[in-house]
């Protein structure tokens, strides 16, 4: 397909920026050693450049410090505040610049200039101490998209307590054992939000995981619904409005943090079943993510950028809050669904804020695409200069219709490969720099170092699919708290390592491959995990809540994608005997929207004799999503049961 067309786009004028990328790419300088070798001195020396974008309170005596292998430790030394970089040190220059506009689903608008980030964000932070928040105290955020959460995250930054974003559609249950999980000292809630007709009461899912604690916890509660929704508040809880004007005009100087201690928590799927707790350090994460956000989405003081990813997820803490206010741009941030009030609400977003830049996920263009293009051909959208995907493999076809009737062939697209581990992208096209190829990722980013190898750790040549490695540590990596670090290292780095071997190999859980020019194409996850509306999920997190049910005694949950959306499809075995199959489909539903939240409810329930298994008795989930995606089965050879596959090709068809 590349070769039949003109090349695409590229951005003008980044003479500057290429110097920059030189400074840190692949000029020679970098080529890798050894497989997995980090003794090499010019290794770390590039990540310089990238921590220059940030002003450190004291300068970092190393750049990389490898005692605690695999975790390594950047900057070390250096000290800095997230905060002070994400505002102060843009108030000389851009004081009365947009740092942040807001569009709420009843049609409002607010904007916050830098200046005025940092008067609210110190009232905050006043507050936040006011209440007994210390120094690596972790503060839970259960906010939709409100102002209000990334005022809230800074807020956290600017005194060196952790924050704890917990996505707001979660259930009471999930949010209780991240706040347990973590000893969250307060919590950050709202009284609710609509949900198009419908209001949510968001806070007495925060009241009911409060109760479940046990503990009076100091809480802030955003009022989102002025009078249109009574807001009780109980003893240890405070309105945010109330207390940002007691103490609006505080001076709270930021605290100078280690680049080395934790910035932030934030949970993840994991594979092990319970999600799990995962932590960045400051000094690397913010250097990564500044980077890239230079780099990917070529942000500059003033672009204006669009990232529909809510800040419970990695990609909103990078690329709707860190990324782009370290470098001084201006974020959009619209709360509610793309589809309300109607369908053109996307493109009048894009319209009204002048998006350069916008950044999604293939779901939500598939979701696009089966609107049809009217809806963005109706709008004026010569703002754009670049696009972005993230979270699943984008299909060629998908791919063109983006490029196609959003970025009317003029725009780059970025599809950059990432995880919450990773903290910031690290394999996408650079705009302007690299080819780009439809559906593809594109190469490893310049410092970055990966492998496609087998089952046992050995390379694998050019078109052969494998499971993807990172081979080099990365600043931004994940940085594990010490009690964390047992169930990480046999995560991510044993996989295939034999410990005697003087390899670095993290393992990132997806199937790849790579074509003759290096670029990777990435064909999914490997684990059991499955991605539902861009929350990764895993299918134990889920099967865990499945089998509360009491008369259920195995389930299995795999992802549905019909045109353009996920949908979770549950299959379960029950106890003999059992008859009510509606009043038990209900109970399912009813106990994954308990445990995991409303957003994950799944749309069908089917019942088996048996689940397909692997002779060492693990799921087949590849083979039950050929089933409710209607494609033929593949891999039953290695099962333990293969009769199972036509019998529930017939159920699931029935169904
Ligand atoms: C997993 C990470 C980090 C951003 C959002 C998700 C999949 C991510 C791509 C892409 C194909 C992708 C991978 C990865 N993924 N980006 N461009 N193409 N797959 O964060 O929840 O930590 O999920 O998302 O499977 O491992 P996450």
């Amino acid at each position: 397909m590349t070769e039949e067309r003109p090349a695409y786009p590229s951005l003008e004028n980044r003479t500057a920026r290429h110097r920059t990328l030189q400074a840190i790419g692949r000029d020679g300088t970098t080529t890798k050693p050894a497989s997995g070798d980090c003794s090499d001195r010019k290794w770390p020396t590039y990540w310089i450049t990238a921590a220059s974008l940030l002003e450190w309170s004291d300068p970092y005596e190393r750049i990389v410090d490898k005692e605690n292998e695999p975790f390594y430790r950047w900057f070390v030394g250096g000290s800095l505040n997230a905060a002070e970089n994400c505002i102060d040190r843009h108030l000389e220059e851009r004081k009365n610049q947009v740092a942040l506009r807001w569009e709420g689903k009843r049609g409002e608008r607010r904007t916050y200039t830098y200046y005025d980030l940092y008067r609210e964000v110190s009232a905050v932070a006043a507050a936040l101490r006011e209440l007994g928040v210390e120094e690596d105290d972790v503060v839970t955020i259960y906010l939709p998209k409100l102002p209000e959460l990334p005022i809230t995250m800074l807020a956290c930054a600017r005194i060196g307590a952790l924050h704890n974003v917990v996505f707001a559609g979660f259930s009471p249950n999930a949010l209780a054992e991240r706040m347990q999980r973590l000893d969250s000292h307060t919590l950050v809630t709202c009284d609710g939000s609509s949900r198009e007709e419908t209001v949510i009461n968001q806070k007495r899912k925060a009241d009911t995981a409060l109760a479940s604690i046990e503990e009076s916890l100091p809480t802030i509660v955003v009022d989102r619904l002025g009078s249109s929704h009574d807001m009780h508040l109980g003893g240890n809880q405070y309105d945010y409005d109330n207390l940002v004007e007691a103490f609006v005009g505080a001076n709270v100087p930021p605290v100078p943090r280690k680049a080395t201690d934790p910035l932030f928590h934030i949970h993840t799927s994991g594979t092990t079943g319970d999600p799990q707790r995962m932590t960045h350090a400051t000094g690397g994460y913010l250097t990564g993510v500044a980077w890239t956000a230079q780099t990917v989405f070529d942000l500059m003081p003033g672009t204006t950028i669009w990232c529909t990813a809510g800040a419970g997820w990695i990609t909103g803490h990078s690329y709707v809050v860190y990324g782009p206010l370290l470098l001084g741009a201006t974020v959009v941030l619209a709360e509610g669904s793309l589809r309300y009030p109607d369908r053109y609400r996307p493109w009048e977003v894009i319209e009204r804020n002048g998006v350069e830049v916008f950044y999604t996920t293939p779901g939500v263009i598939r979701t696009f695409m089966k609107w049809g293009e009217s809806f963005p051909s109706s709008h004026d959208l010569s703002s754009l200069r670049l696009l972005g995907t993230v979270g699943e493999p984008i299909s060629p076809d998908t791919w063109e219709w983006y490029y196609t009737h959003v970025g009317d062939e003029r725009c780059p697209i970025v599809d950059t490969w990432w995880q919450t581990e990773t903290g910031r992208v690290l394999i996408s096209d650079r705009p302007g720099i690299d080819e780009l190829k439809p559906g593809l990722v594109g190469r490893p980013l310049p410092g970055i170092e990966i492998q496609i190898v087998d089952e046992d750790g050995h390379e694998l040549p050019p078109g052969e699919s494998g499971y993807l490695t990172i081979d080099r540590p990365w600043p931004s990596m994940l940085a594990p708290l010490e009690g964390d670090r047992y169930w990480v290292l046999a995560e991510y780095w044993q996989a295939f390592s034999d410990p005697r071997a003087d390899t670095w190999q993290y393992f990132t859980g997806d199937r790849a491959v790579i074509d003759d020019d290096g670029y990777v194409t990435i064909l999914g996850r490997d684990d059991d995990v499955i991605t539902i509306g861009n929350h990764r999920l895993g299918t134990a997190q889920l099967e865990a809540a499945i089998t509360t049910v009491d008369s259920v005694t195995e389930a299995a949950a795999v992802a549905e994608r019909t045109a353009g959306e996920t949908a979770l499809c549950v299959f379960a075995t029950l106890e003999q005997g059992q008859q009510d199959r509606t009043a038990i489909r209900n109970a399912v539903a009813d106990a994954v929207a308990e445990h995991v939240g409303e957003f994950a409810r799944p749309t069908s329930v089917v019942f088996t004799p048996e689940l397909p298994e692997t002779y060492s008795g693990k799921t087949m989930y590849r083979l039950l999503e050929c089933i409710v995606n209607d494609r033929p089965p593949t891999d039953s050879d290695t099962l333990r049961n293969p009769e199972i596959v036509g019998e529930l090709t017939t159920i699931w068809n029935q169904e």
